[in-house]
């Protein structure tokens, strides 16, 4: 299989590679400390503000946003450099708008987790969602607290919120001195020594701690306030804070907390070579047969996490994004479908480097390829070469939040429509679900983009023009069959069935799921998130 990479290379490759995502809440600034990356890793040659996202009303990505601000081509969901004699594999996970199922799956083909919170607002909603997503995975996550160039909130506070709310012990491994206004530096407890904020660096930026983890009585900085006061954190820290534990940290049960500044890059580099230092390669993933395919082995195996739609006209051809999970990967090579069994000649791919959108020749175990996609790949399907059948767990489907009545515009094209719908639905692109009744047609997503695009594919793959009608955003809870009377339901508890026949209601909001328990105290309502 492999011609070209001799074992000892393809472990090296392989070795070489970070895969990770970087989850946020919109307006963190996972953009911005995208951008400063990219930067380290010489994609780019300036970084700066990247300016009017929010005015944007469609679809675009971050990514896509950087390109047309920065005159540079990159791809619009994966960015690949090299960085301290790594191979860095950035996946995004888009927020705003573009949030989608997509952005949950993107979460299954990585390695590591990057948090990037705002630190005057600390965890923010959708942080916590996709924080769910990666603690499941048991995958490690290293935070970055961001903004420190201005007020925010009170570091210890932070650190807690982190425990509070998510659940997970933080070990700082620096600490701010100042902030805002008043920002003079970090205290870098891993590298022992203190990284001056570039307004006050006079050519030196680091002061090496002493043995006792101060520093010199004679460098101005110790006669400062806030120098003082973050040696008081950092004593209280070192006597009742968690302790640094590389084991929990693999599973994702503790996070390295570091402090910064994207936007003027400061702590940002101390913060990538310590992540990156610290951050797995790729590791064995287990099929449902129980075996563990190591990335090192020397048949090619992958899984599909996204199929992505091209919004673009004059391209009606789809991506499907495939996680290399052992081997490498070649182009033409041929692989077996485990969901068909059939057999596929992979001409066709993209490698995500960051330059230029490349016709791929090679890519091993962690990196991602894009397949060209004329229908042949479902969502969480496997490919692989060599004798031996791969087929990895089915990826978790995500509860919808969002809902919308769907109908053809045109009822004579009936048989376009449900042959779209048929199988848009079990590429996994959007979640269908019946009215108990009536059998009127509602979807469900997780972000608004998922519509769109469902709409844009029905269109443009199916000829069926669609007429969506939203019912807007519910919380959708099964209720055991046995326990159903029809009766129950009402415009604010709207009875449903999911593809599989089972019952579920969609509650208007809290306050209605809340009446409901209320009036049927012994009905018992679960929300099915899979995750297994
Ligand atoms: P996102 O991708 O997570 O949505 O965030 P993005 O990087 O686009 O950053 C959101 C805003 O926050 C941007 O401001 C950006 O410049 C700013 N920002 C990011 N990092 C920092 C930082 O370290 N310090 C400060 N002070 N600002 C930062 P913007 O696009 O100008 O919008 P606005 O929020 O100022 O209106």
């Amino acid at each position: 299989m492999i011609d070209t990479l001799t074992k000892k290379d393809l472990d090296q490759a392989i070795a070489k590679r970070r895969t990770f995502a970087i989850i946020s809440h919109p307006d963190a600034g996972k953009t911005t400390i995208t951008e400063q990356m990219l930067l380290f890793g010489g994609v780019i040659r300036s970084a700066g503000t990247v300016k009017g996202k929010k005015s944007g009303q469609y679809a675009t990505s971050d990514w896509m946003e950087i390109e047309k601000k920065r005159g540079i081509s990159v791809t619009s969901s994966v960015m690949q450099f090299d960085y301290a004699g790594k191979r860095v594999n950035i996946l995004d996970t888009p927020g705003h708008e573009d949030f989608s199922e997509d952005t949950y799956r993107t979460l299954m083909a990585v390695d590591a987790a990057v948090m990037v919170i705002d630190t005057a607002k600390g965890v923010e909603p959708q942080t916590k969602k996709l924080f769910q997503v990666v603690k499941k995975r048991g995958i490690p996550i290293f935070t970055f607290m961001n903004k420190l160039d201005r007020d925010g909130r009170e570091p210890l506070d932070l650190i807690a919120e982190l425990e509070d709310l998510l659940h997970i012990e933080g070990y700082a491994m620096d600490w701010p001195i100042g902030m805002g206004k008043g920002l003079k530096g970090i205290y870098d407890r891993q590298n022992k020594r203190i990284e001056l904020y570039r307004s006050e660096a006079k050519g030196e930026n680091f002061i090496p701690l002493n043995a006792d983890g101060t520093i010199d009585p004679s460098n101005p900085l110790a006669e400062e306030g806030e120098y003082q006061d973050a040696l008081g954190d950092i004593d209280l820290l070192n006597e009742a804070g968690n302790k640094f534990d590389l084991a929990k940290i693999a599973k994702g049960e503790q996070t390295p907390v570091f402090f910064g500044s994207a936007l003027t890059n400061f702590g940002v580099k101390t913060f990538l070579d310590s992540f990156l230092s610290m951050a797995p390669g790729p590791s064995a993933h287990e099929t449902v047969d129980g075996d563990k395919i190591q990335p090192d082995s020397d048949d090619f195996s992958g899984f599909v996490f996204k199929i992505q739609a091209n919004m673009n006209p004059n391209h009606r051809d789809r991506i499907a994004f495939v996680r290399v999970t052992s081997g490498a990967f070649e182009k033409g090579i041929d692989v077996t479908l485990a969901r068909t069994g059939k057999t596929l000649r992979l001409n066709n791919a993209t490698e995500f480097m960051s330059d230029e959108r490349e016709q791929v020749s090679q890519a091993v175990a962690g990196d991602i390829v894009g397949l060209y996609d004329t229908g042949n790949f479902a969502i969480g399907d496997s490919i692989y070469t060599g004798k031996t059948k791969v087929q990895f767990p089915k990826l978790p489907q995500f509860t919808p939040e969002l809902f919308v009545r769907v109908t053809p515009k045109n009822v004579m094209k009936q048989k376009s429509f449900h042959k779209g719908m048929k199988q848009l639905v079990q590429e996994g692109a959007i979640q269908l679900y019946r009215t108990y009744n009536t059998e009127d047609y509602v979807l469900g997503a997780v972000g608004q983009l998922q519509f769109e695009v469902f709409q844009y594919r029905m269109l443009h793959e199916y000829n069926s023009e669609v007429e969506m009608t939203p019912i807007g955003s519910r919380t959708a809870r099964w209720i055991d069959p046995e326990q159903l009377d029809p009766s129950m339901a009402s415009s604010r508890n709207l009875l449903v069935k999911d593809l599989a026949g089972n019952p579920l209601f969609l509650f208007e909001n809290r306050f209605a799921e809340n009446w409901f328990h209320d009036k049927y105290p012994d009905v018992k309502l679960t929300a099915k998130f899979e995750m297994d």
